[in-house]
């Protein structure tokens, strides 16, 4: 059975592993790390089996809007799963799970930078349809995408998402 909890220091160099096996390279594990090391506000979730860590995944503080009138939602991502457990439902459990948490903690949007035909089935939308557009150049619009969680928030908030430094 799976479960999905808060990710302990203890989870560390698991979660490193997990990265660095599902995406076959350093990239997003050191973003990981990055992150935790800047000591900034996170959601980082692990989901075991059979009390070990085979998926990760990471919220980080992305802020949208102009000048007078940013707003600060998060940013899905790194998510990985081990290979050899991947397509279990491991993956949607951790983004539902996150989703949850946020909402309830008021979190106003999640954006993510992702395959357009895995994040739609949790409720992201191109973030293009809202006039929000990723901080990278170059993007297609249907892989940078946006799950509101606060209409209200985020009625008249359009411009560029932008994330934290670890992510450049
Ligand atoms: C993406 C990932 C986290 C999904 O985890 P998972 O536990 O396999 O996901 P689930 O079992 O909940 O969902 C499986 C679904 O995701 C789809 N899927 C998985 N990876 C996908 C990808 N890279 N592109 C498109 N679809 C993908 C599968 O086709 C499957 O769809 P289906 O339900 O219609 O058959 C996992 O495949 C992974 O670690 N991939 C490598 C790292 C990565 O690409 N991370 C995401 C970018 S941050």
């Amino acid at each position: 059975m799976i479960t999905i909890r808060r990710e302990a220091p203890s989870d560390r160099e698991a979660v490193r592993l997990i990265h660095e096996l599902a995406f076959g390279r350093q990239d997003e594990a050191e973003i990981v790390d990055a992150l935790h090391e800047s000591n900034v506000a996170l959601l980082s979730l692990v989901a075991l089996y059979a009390d070990l860590p085979v998926g990760h995944i990471m919220f980080s503080q992305v802020r949208v809007g102009e000048e007078s009138c940013i707003v600060e939602g998060m940013g899905l991502g790194p998510m990985a799963v081990l290979p050899e457990y991947q397509r279990k439902g491991i993956g949607s459990a951790l983004v539902e799970s996150g989703l949850n948490i946020l909402k309830d903690d008021s979190c106003p949007f999640v954006v993510v930078l992702g395959h357009p035909k895995y994040y739609p089935r949790f409720g992201f939308e191109p973030a293009s349809n809202r006039g929000i557009k990723s901080q990278w150049k170059g993007i297609p619009n249907d892989v940078f995408m946006i799950r509101v969680l606060d209409e209200d928030r985020m009625k008249d908030v359009h411009g560029v998402a932008r994330y934290r430094d670890e992510f450049s």
